[in-house]
């Protein structure tokens, strides 16, 4: 991460851009307009605007390089924006220093190693998602709170375990609920799926269907729709930074739901499409 701010160049956001004005603005969780991105002489997103309004699941999809997390880096004020405007919330985010909302946003970057080598059980990794900036005391009923954070992701009974001997598919579902304590109203996941045992990937399905149910809103990166694909109710597709595609709810067709066809290869040839997302007649 730090390689972000060491290697970018931190020009301030230029204001020439259209605001997203025309929307209410604590009601909509994510506005985006004529987002750029540049580190160092590298242009990594251009002219990204989108909306992610309250309750949607939406997936942000795309090559490897693509600008995925680039994009969701820049969101949470860890990549600087140079170009446009970003709202999370109504709040302006754009600045370097802007005013993330973290009390409403739980954000789950993308996953480096699995089972790093931090010596806590599952129920401390989880507490330490209630610490905030300024605020080092816990706050009361922490415990509950981060028990019930595990019981969402199917982990309540392994809350005394060391995450050292957790496999890479807990790990993540404990850093999840790391996520989750703080009870957002947006849900940010960086490739949440990539790497883990197929038992994880079905927990995270359902931990975000229920999610969903109650209302969170859900922006999720992948490079593969797997088991969430039926999940998902619009995707946002970036190719080189830009967007090149949204909306579409990719649906499985019928007799194409096998786990071979449940995915969108990030490598596929042009012209080949996956045959159960139809709408997405995109290039990734
Ligand atoms: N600090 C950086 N400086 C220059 N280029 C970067 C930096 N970080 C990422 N990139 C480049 O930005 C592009 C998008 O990266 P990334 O957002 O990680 O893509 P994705 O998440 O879609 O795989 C890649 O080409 C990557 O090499
Ligand atoms: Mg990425």
């Amino acid at each position: 991460m730090t390689r972000h701010r060491d290697g970018a160049a931190v020009a301030g956001p230029q204001t020439d851009g259209a605001r997203p004005d025309a929307v209410p603005p604590d009601d909509v969780p994510v506005a985006v307009a004529e987002l750029g991105v540049t580190l160092g002489t590298s242009t990594i997103l251009r002219g990204v605007s989108f909306t992610v309004r309250r309750g949607e699941i939406v997936a942000l999809l795309g090559a490897n390089g693509s600008g995925k997390s680039t994009l969701v880096k820049s969101l949470v004020g860890i990549v600087p924006i140079t170009r446009g405007h970003a709202q999370l919330f109504g709040r302006d985010v754009t600045a370097r220093h802007g005013a993330v909302p973290w009390d409403r946003i739980g954000y789950v970057p993308q996953r480096v190693t699995s089972g790093a080598g931090v010596p806590a059980t599952a129920l401390e990794v989880v507490v330490s998602g209630l610490i905030g900036n300024r605020r080092l005391r816990l706050p009361r009923g922490a415990r509950q709170r981060a028990l019930a954070a595990l019981d969402q992701v199917g982990l309540a009974d392994r809350a005394d375990d060391s995450v050292q001997v957790f496999s890479g598919g807990q790990h993540q579902r404990v850093l999840i609920a790391r996520a989750l304590v703080r009870d957002p109203d947006l849900l940010i996941l960086d490739e949440p799926l990539a790497g883990i045992d197929k038992r994880s990937k079905d927990a995270l399905a359902a931990t975000l269907e229920a999610l969903h149910g109650r209302g969170t809103t859900i922006l999720v990166v992948l490079h593969e729709l797997g088991e969430l694909g039926p999940l998902l109710e619009r995707a946002i597709v970036l190719r080189h930074g830009r967007v090149v595609h949204d909306g579409a709810r990719p649906t499985p067709a019928a007799g194409h739901d096998t786990p071979e066809h449940d995915h969108v290869h990030p490598h596929a040839d042009a012209g080949h499409r996956p045959a159960h997302v139809p709408n997405l007649r995109v290039e990734l």
